[in-house]
């Protein structure tokens, strides 16, 4: 029998529990996150492995990590390189960004491959699961469909299909019929994650687990999934742009460097393979005010266009400083740059900074080319189609060296930029042989800028 009187107050956010209710959770300072919750009587975490003895360091097995590549190369590499056996994957993302479908089209691609596996959806039917998966190209192979919410039950047609690969979509929706709580609170995501980690260590099995991602931008029951689970991925993007990134935000097997880009198109969600020409495709020619900066992104360089509008105010005495894709205050503080060490004046101008494409730049490798935009558009001249620019900028307008600059010029290079703005220490520490055709511009304060570019 259950004991459902016992309650106890939990934050839904971190975790922290209190015997009684409290507006503010003490644990992570959150309003309104405590939720009242069954006191459960049995610990979640009993692992049912043999009794284990301690062994001699020499003594264990060499472990090479068995794993399954998935034919999705670009999902294959934000894992480390393809899934481990038995692993738990956890996959956060907002509502609609596309999580049902990229798992669709993994389990779709094990299949094909032969390999055996469970989709359990707890959101779906099976018919929409189906219309999906007909979009997706979902042909023959062991793919089994469950919609089932009960976590019992999944686990008992998980046990008889013995899949190699196994999905639950979403961990928010299951529960655990030994707990008296309700779906999508803490315990009830915890012992569900439980479960499946239990499942996939015993059996073998690779899983991936799928949670929605709060408004707040953190995983319901976060912090304690992510410290249960091997792996912990988000899947992002734009509403209004139809780009997903990948990337891992925890991995037990591998770095978390690695990320991957992803169109959402009718078909599915198609690897975007070279996402520097995708991101500059519609770039204006000719046009001031726009800059195309080599940033770094994971481990990869991507090329940006960086947009700059300066334009009389209607709002004197107080005009506007608005940035996209930019980190705002480093922005003020590269135009307090401008300000001082260009002479220029912006008193009675509004700024707007843009990165194109809805694209997130956190890089102060970006700085340089945000001044450039600046300044193209104030001399109302564009910059030579050609260039590419990168380096860190200093308060005392110095060009300060950023990392990997052979991997930002070879991208320029690849997509048919000949001529690289770069900061003079990174230059003298090149090796030109690599780079034969580059015309590559040291500078060492931004004053040197603009006569190399706008002569
Ligand atoms: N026919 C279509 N063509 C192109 N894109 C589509 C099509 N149908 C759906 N989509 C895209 O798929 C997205 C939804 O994908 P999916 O259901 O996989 O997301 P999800 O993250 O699982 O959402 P939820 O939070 O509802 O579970 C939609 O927002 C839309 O962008
Ligand atoms: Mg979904
Ligand atoms: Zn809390």
């Amino acid at each position: 029998m259950k004991d459902k009187l016992k309650t106890v107050f939990i934050c839904q956010t971190c975790g922290t529990r209190s015997p009684k209710w409290l507006g503010r959770c003490p644990g992570c300072g959150e309003w309104n996150t405590m939720v009242e919750e069954a006191e459960e009587t049995a610990p979640a975490a009993e692992y049912s492995f043999p009794p284990s003895e301690a062994l001699l360091y020499r003594d264990i097995k060499e472990g090479a990590k068995q794993r399954i590549q998935i034919p999705a190369d670009e999902f294959n590499k934000v894992l480390g390189g393809g899934v481990v056996l038995g692993s738990l994957v956890l996959i956060g993302g907002e509502p609609g960004i596309g999580k049902s479908t990229l798992l669709l089209q993994v389990c779709r691609d094990f299949a094909a491959q032969g390999e055996r596996v469970l989709y359990v959806s707890g959101e779906e039917s099976l018919e929409q699961i189906k219309i999906r998966g007909d979009r997706l190209g979902v042909r023959d192979g062991e793919l089994y469909l469950l919609a089932e919410t009960n976590m019992e039950r999944i686990i008992a047609q998980a046990e008889k299909i013995r899949p190699r690969v196994f999905v639950v979509d979403s961990v928010q929706t299951v529960f655990s019929a030994k707990l008296s709580s309700s779906p999508g609170t803490i315990s009830q995501v915890r012992e569900a994650a439980n479960e499946i980690f239990r499942f996939a260590k015993k059996n073998n099995v690779s899983s991936f687990l799928i949670g929605h991602i709060t408004k707040e931008g953190s995983l319901a029951g976060p912090k304690s999934l992510e410290h249960m689970v091997d792996v912990v991925l988000l899947f992002e993007g734009e509403r209004d742009h139809s780009y997903r990134v990948l990337r891992a935000l925890k991995n037990r097997f591998g770095p978390v460097s690695e990320l991957a880009i992803f169109e959402m198109t009718a078909s599915g969600l198609q690897a975007i393979l070279n996402p520097s020409a995708f991101f500059l495709k519609e770039r204006p020619a000719e046009e001031s005010g726009s800059v195309v900066v080599s940033t770094i992104k994971g481990s990869r360089p991507l090329l940006a266009e960086v947009q700059a509008l300066v334009s009389p105010t209607l709002f004197a005495g107080n005009p506007r400083r608005m940035t996209i894709g930019l980190d705002h205050f480093r922005t003020s503080l590269l135009l307090a740059v401008i300000e001082k060490k260009m002479r220029a004046s912006f008193g009675g101008q509004d700024i707007y900074l843009n990165v194109a494409g809805g694209l997130q730049i956190e890089e102060p490798a970006a700085d340089l080319g945000v001044i450039l935009a600046v300044i193209s558009c104030l001399k109302n001249r564009a910059l030579p189609r050609d260039v590419v620019v990168f380096g860190e900028v200093g308060l005392s307008g110095e060009v300060r060296s950023v990392s990997s600059p052979l991997a930002r010029i070879k991208e320029a290079l690849s997509l048919g930029f000949e001529t690289v703005l770069l900061p003079k220490g990174n230059l003298a520490m090149l090796e030109r042989e690599d780079l034969p055709k580059a015309r590559l511009l040291g500078i060492q304060n931004i004053k040197e800028a603009s006569p190399l570019i706008f002569s």
